[in-house]
């Protein structure tokens, strides 16, 4: 197998390493902005010096961002190339135009280091699939905001360096916004409840809120009461009903989800007949991420491309009431009142989020059953 790599940041050098040891595969060329020089691979700054050598049937994309990620994969597929990719966004918003694409070329297309770094959990998505229907998926799906919330938790630590280390440890994003304004996590579960629900969801209805409004005094309130806060995405698919979105939550803190440390992941899926299945591991970083990569390529030399297509376009019913908790100033009705903030129920996902993105600045979880 003859690669060209397209990135060469935290992940496109993880994957290089790699395969440095592995034989059958070859890092033939690497295009980044980087001024970097390789014993054994020409650098590049022009993408078409992939594109056009004839010699590369597998083209690795690793720089993150959907543009211009996506029009170097679609010329690369145009040209007769296998893809494996690990870039999230471009996944999440550009699958149903490029998987029929492959299927139309006879080309191999992956992407399992889109979703939870090392864990295979989109892999484990699609194997479910064949034997029994998905009607659950979510959990802790970004590294750097559980770095976070992990550290200001267990050691008091401040938010911003806190979020300084997640940078420099290669967790975060180019833009760390990404992650803890939620928008990664978002694209990781509408990617994944596509897949386990052959759907092709309508993103606009998944509401998104991060954790970058957190205090230092939210964390000490929670632990007050018996709870740790935790970023979660929910993709549910009952009753004919798809419920979906992403917020901080609070769970017990002897649940399996606050013991999660660190950049690591958890991430679950309730089947009809396997029941809840949960799948925990480095969620961000250079070879946990770059593991799942390589895992791809091997899958590729041994003829297994990806995923199933997307199935219809389907709307999102968040009218699901949860109780919250708020800190800011809530305009109804409060049932309990801790410290400065307030705990409410019975309002539905839809209606907080709409406050919220009304009220910037204020913090809300979503408190788990
Ligand atoms: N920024 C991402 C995270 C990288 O922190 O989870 C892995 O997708």
């Amino acid at each position: 197998m003859r690669i060209g790599l397209l990135g060469f940041g935290v992940v496109g050098r993880g994957v290089y390493d790699i395969v440095a040891s592995k034989p059958d595969i070859e890092v033939v060329k690497v295009c980044c902005l980087e001024e970097v020089s390789l014993p054994d691979a020409v650098v590049t700054k022009d993408f078409n010096d992939i594109l056009t050598d004839d010699t590369i049937d597998t083209v690795v994309e690793a720089m993150g961002g959907v543009h211009p990620a996506y029009e170097f994969v679609r010329a690369a597929m145009e040209a007769g190339k296998h893809i494996v990719t690990s870039n999230k966004a471009l996944v999440a918003s550009c699958y149903d135009e490029l998987l029929p694409l492959a299927k139309e070329k006879g080309l191999k297309f992956r992407c399992t280091a889109a979703v939870g770094g090392g864990i295979g959990w989109l892999s484990e998505v699609e194997r479910s699939r064949r034997v029994q229907t998905i009607y659950q998926v979510g959990g802790i799906m970004n590294g750097t905001c559980n770095y976070i919330l992990d550290n200001m938790t267990r050691l008091g630590l401040d938010y911003n360096d806190v979020l300084k280390e997640a940078q420099a440890l290669g967790y975060a994003e180019a833009n760390p916004s990404t992650d803890v304004d939620g928008i990664d996590t978002w694209h990781k579960v509408i990617l994944s409840s596509n897949i386990a629900f052959g759907v092709s969801l309508n993103r606009d209805q998944v509401p998104v809120a991060g954790i970058s409004a957190i205090s230092a005094a939210d964390v000490e309130n929670f632990k007050a009461h018996g709870y740790v806060c935790k970023l979660i995405s929910t993709g549910k698919h009952l009753d004919g009903k798809y419920s979906v979105y992403v917020h901080p939550t609070l769970v017990k803190s002897n649940a399996l989800e606050a013991n999660v440390p660190m950049n690591y992941n958890l991430i679950t899926l309730v089947g009809d007949t396997s029941g809840r299945m949960s799948f925990y591991g480095q969620g961000a970083g250079r070879y946990p991420t770059a593991y799942n990569v390589v895992q791809d390529l091997v899958d590729l030399l041994e003829g297994r491309g990806f995923y199933s297509t997307y199935g219809e376009s389907v709307d999102v019913d968040n009218s699901e009431a949860l109780t919250w908790y708020v800190r800011g100033s809530w305009p109804g009705a409060a049932d309990e009142t801790w410290g400065d903030a307030v705990i409410v129920k019975n309002v539905s996902v839809d209606e907080m989020h709409a406050w919220r993105k009304e009220n910037p600045g204020v913090f809300i979880a979503a408190i788990a059953e």
